[in-house]
């Protein structure tokens, strides 16, 4: 399993990722291009996939310092956050209790400007539970869910289909799936016999049609800012499925 996940470096960039304001990520006195501005946000879009009715309990795997759970959590009871990356779900939690997080936004070689995460103040954290953990081994006991989202998270993992065979003992019946990907498979994380054999949706769609109902499919971009010069700009595939 990679270790990236748990370096200082990887965690401020996600703290950005996830807490920064949109003048934090891109500074206003820069002329960027839109298309990065409407990258901001992703862990607020992708819950926003999920329909608004309120129901009692939700999942986010690969939750990593928690954002897209918060957004759950204003229409779920309760949301479970998972992460396998330590340094990640002590922060989530720190947040959670109430502690601000500072963090270092790299701005180039040595030059660095000192931030502060919060969590949002409009979300009550009774909603929200953070355990570090293994999507690909869940606990048996974790029971199922009204909605579970997994952003970014299936071309991470060694073997994905674990996942994916596991999904629909983990939804309710009726219940909505949001899965989101930049298909980005890499041997560093997922060994080139666990990645699909050919298009990552079509895969997707054998390994879920049996147990759910495809909803719809859409582009979700998202800006992660490495210096101020320097960004991953991607485009994530989501696709929303509801559980027969
Ligand atoms: C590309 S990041 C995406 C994080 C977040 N969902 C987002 O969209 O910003 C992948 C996340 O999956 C987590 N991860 C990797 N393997 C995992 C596993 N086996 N179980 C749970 N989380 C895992 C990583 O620690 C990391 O937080």
């Amino acid at each position: 399993m990679s270790t990236i996940y748990e370096e200082p470096a990887v965690l401020a960039e996600y703290l950005l990722f996830h807490y920064g304001t949109a003048a934090e990520i891109l500074p206003p006195e820069i002329d960027w291009p839109a298309g990065m501005s409407a990258a901001l946000d992703f862990a607020v879009r992708t819950p926003g996939h999920f329909s608004g009715r309120a129901v009692a309990r939700g999942l986010d795997l690969g939750c990593a310092v928690g954002r897209s759970t918060y957004e759950m959590s204003r229409s779920c009871g309760h949301v479970i956050g998972i992460d396998f990356s330590r340094a990640f779900i002590d922060s989530a939690n720190a947040l959670r209790e109430g502690r601000p997080i500072a963090y270092t936004r790299r701005d180039e070689g040595h030059a660095a400007t000192g931030l502060i995460a919060k969590r949002p103040e409009d979300i009550d954290p009774a909603g929200t539970t953070f355990l570090q953990g293994d999507a690909m081994a869940l606990p048996s006991d974790i029971g199922s869910f009204d909605r579970v989202h997994a952003a970014n998270l299936i071309c991470r993992l060694s073997d994905p289909v674990v996942l994916l065979n596991r999904l629909p003992a983990l939804v309710n019946p009726d219940g909505e799936l949001v899965l989101a990907t930049p298909c980005t498979w890499l041997e560093g994380f997922t060994a080139p016999q666990n990645w699909p054999p050919g298009d990552t949706f079509d895969w997707l769609k054998i390994h879920l049609c049996g147990s759910f109902d495809f909803v719809k499919r859409t582009d979700e971009p998202f800006l992660i800012r490495e210096t101020a010069r320097k960004f991953q700009w991607t485009r994530s595939m989501l696709t929303v499925w509801r559980r027969r």
